[in-house]
């Protein structure tokens, strides 16, 4: 929620207050560089203990509300037939109106049983964007994904209120030159995480469901971070402003045949789920499910989670657990401008995304100007960041080589309820001096590299010892810390 001072400005007030803590610790500068060379300049392999904000991800690193730390209390742990699935099944039903609930350990993993199910090697899936872990099961099952979105998707000095839009046009292209039985299903992620946190229109999906229907085809929404997405429908989509966040959401999962989530975003838990109102498929999936993650009634999730789950539910249709990380994002992002700091526009969902190609043009694209950045926001803040760029697209699999990514994008996720306007203010303060010194930082090479997923575990050194200089400014100008 959005709060009006005196004085005109707005902020977003947190609607929730701090019932228990978590000590964090800010390295100093000389710190911070033996952990990044440490950490192979790869902000995955960083500890937490030499992390000042965790911004990495929104990823299972919400914060929980009183109500579900209780209800977590309360778990059934039988094995089979736990009282708490039957909870979730409730809530599954009550807010996005589906009749089977699929439990899995994680998003990823319900990512795998679509695919085993639907995917038959040789496919394609159409899509507004790929997350990293989608397009892993959909190639590793031997299918392609082919991104759908329209040509404004890329430009991230855009005002246009839905890059998550999947291009009609496009879609019609796809299925003429595929045909429908070399589609495995047509996927919309609510909102594109890689994109930055876009969104897609209502208006767009149920013109995408009226050419699935036409032609057969199934449609999959990932509703990893569907609050946010209709948070931001309602903002933004004429006519739906009268309506809630519940209704909304209501109103996007009655258009999808198989709906899938990361639970770790939205619910504020660590689990994922599948769930739709077909039978058939319903069976078709809870056949595999003791097989990759656990019986039906908790699916490889702890049943804490699966009961924090229903919980977090029910609490994520609420305005101001939808739109808290929307209206911080807003905020940073805004701020950030202020500074002249390139950022994705308008800014999105899960998190504010500095554009690194704008903000280290001098660093060509094979030398990952977006995990340079991500390094250097570390060391110029103790803040961990996520590159979402080159690195995190592996090489072509066939011929290994090199695929440069659409966008360059360092991603400072806003983890929900979690930090305040100062902690975002000193990340405004340490990005933007960044932004002042930001011939001094240069490319980054790698001498470990995974071969799938290598963001993850991938090595990496500064070419020209850039960091070091980059540290001496800083001591010159800011001292330690
Ligand atoms: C849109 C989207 N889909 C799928 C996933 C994968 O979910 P998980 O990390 O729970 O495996 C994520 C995770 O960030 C995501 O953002």
């Amino acid at each position: 929620m959005n709060i009006r001072l005196a004085s005109g400005k707005e902020i977003p007030i947190e609607m929730h207050k701090v019932r228990i803590v978590q000590k964090i610790h800010l390295r100093s500068v000389d710190d911070r560089l033996r952990a990044l060379e440490e950490a192979g300049y790869n902000t995955f392999l960083l500890r937490t203990r030499d992390i000042f904000l965790d911004m990495l991800t929104d990823s299972g690193v919400n914060a929980m509300s009183d109500n579900q730390l209780a209800g977590m209390m309360v778990a059934d742990d039988a094995y089979a037939g736990g009282e708490s699935y039957y909870r979730l099944v409730e809530a599954v039903q009550e807010i996005l109106g589906y009749k089977y609930v699929l439990p899995t350990h994680q998003g990823r993993a319900a990512e795998h049983l679509i695919d085993k199910v639907f995917l038959k090697p040789g496919q394609v899936v159409p899509t507004n964007y790929h997350f990293t872990t989608t397009r892993a099961h959909i190639e590793l099952l031997g299918g392609t994904m082919l991104e759908i979105y329209a040509d404004e998707a890329l430009n991230t000095q855009s005002t246009h209120p839905f890059k998550g839009n999947i291009d009609i046009q496009k879609l019609h292209d796809v299925i003429k030159k595929y045909g429908s039985e070399k589609i495995a299903y047509v996927r919309m992620e609510a909102t594109t995480n890689l994109l930055g946190g876009q969104p897609f229109s209502l208006e767009n999906m149920r013109q995408v469901r009226q050419i699935c229907d036409k032609h057969g085809l199934l449609l999959v929404l990932d509703g990893s971070l569907i609050s946010e997405n209709a948070y931001l429908i309602r903002q933004r989509e004429p006519g739906y402003a009268q309506k809630s966040v519940a209704q909304i959401i209501k109103e996007m999962c009655a258009l999808a045949d198989i709906y899938y989530m990361s639970a770790r975003k939205n619910t504020c838990v660590r689990g994922g789920m599948i769930a739709t109102n077909n039978e058939r498929y319903y069976l078709q999936l809870r056949d595999w499910l003791p097989v990759y993650e656990g019986f039906l009634t908790y699916g490889g999730m702890s049943v804490k989670e699966v009961e924090a789950m229903a919980i977090g539910l029910r609490e994520m249709v609420a305005p101001e657990v939808a739109g808290c990380a929307v209206e911080q994002v807003k905020y940073f992002a805004n701020r950030l401008l202020e500074h002249g700091v390139p950022v994705v526009t308008p800014p999105g969902g899960l998190a504010c995304h500095l554009d690194a190609r704008r903000f280290l043009p001098h660093i060509p694209q094979n030398q990952y100007p977006a995990g340079a950045l991500s390094a250097a926001v570390y060391l110029a803040s103790g803040i961990r960041t996520m590159e979402r760029g080159t690195i995190s697209t592996d090489r072509d699999p066939k011929t290994g080589k090199e695929i440069l990514a659409d966008l360059e994008l360092t991603r400072i996720a806003v983890p929900r309820r979690v930090y305040t306007i100062s902690h975002i203010e000193y990340a405004v303060d340490r990005i933007s001096w960044l932004y002042k010194h930001r011939d001094l930082v240069k490319g980054l090479k790698f001498v470990e590299e995974p071969p799938v997923l290598r963001f993850f575990f991938g090595k990496l050194a500064a070419l020209d010892n850039w960091s070091k200089t980059l540290c001496e400014m800083f001591k010159k100008e800011l001292g330690d810390y």
